[in-house]
């Protein structure tokens, strides 16, 4: 099967039925997306299956046939000049110090970049209803929205 990660072309052998997050970590060494309940619960798989953020405990392999996936690997921007330019959500994730153990953190961030494509205009209410089924057993979660917010301002500050 041919899967595009990141804007890169894959080719996976495995069962159709397998759940994305194993064939990412484990076939193809994309470590970032974090395995924690497997039963779709906590969040911390996240990833985005065109644009869409979903959990890859919980979606097979063959639903990503011929759609474009991102993962926290390829949020980040790659410039002209080859260096990488985190996006807004990363960024100030990293600037606010929100991680803990981080365990949660990619799907965190990639919840969080979705949510902002969606709404660049959120309130904390928002935020918190956003990211309200993305667990954080180290209870981050007023960084988390101090961060989330900070990106917004950046990001309606680019536009
Ligand atoms: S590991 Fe996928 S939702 Fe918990
Ligand atoms: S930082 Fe540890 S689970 Fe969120």
């Amino acid at each position: 099967m041919e899967l595009r990660i990141n804007g890169k072309g894959y080719t996976v052998n495995c069962d159709p039925s397998e759940m994305l997050v194993w064939v990412l970590r484990d076939d193809l060494g994309l470590t970032g997306t974090k395995m924690g309940c497997g039963a779709g619960i906590c969040g911390s798989c996240t990833i985005h299956i065109a644009g869409v953020p979903v959990r890859s405990c919980v979606t097979p392999v063959s639903a990503a046939i011929g759609q474009e996936l991102t993962t926290i690997e390829g949020l980040a921007t790659i410039l002209d000049d080859g260096t990488e330019q985190l996006h807004p959500v990363q960024q100030a994730f990293l600037d606010e110090q929100v991680p803990q153990c981080a365990w949660c953190m990619s799907g965190q961030i990639m919840t969080a970049a979705a949510f902002l494509k969606e709404n660049a205009h959120p309130n904390a209410d928002d935020i918190d209803n956003a990211l309200a089924n993305n667990y954080c057993r180290c209870g981050c979660y007023v960084r988390i929205r101090t961060a989330v917010e900070k990106a917004a301002l950046v990001m309606n500050a680019q536009t």
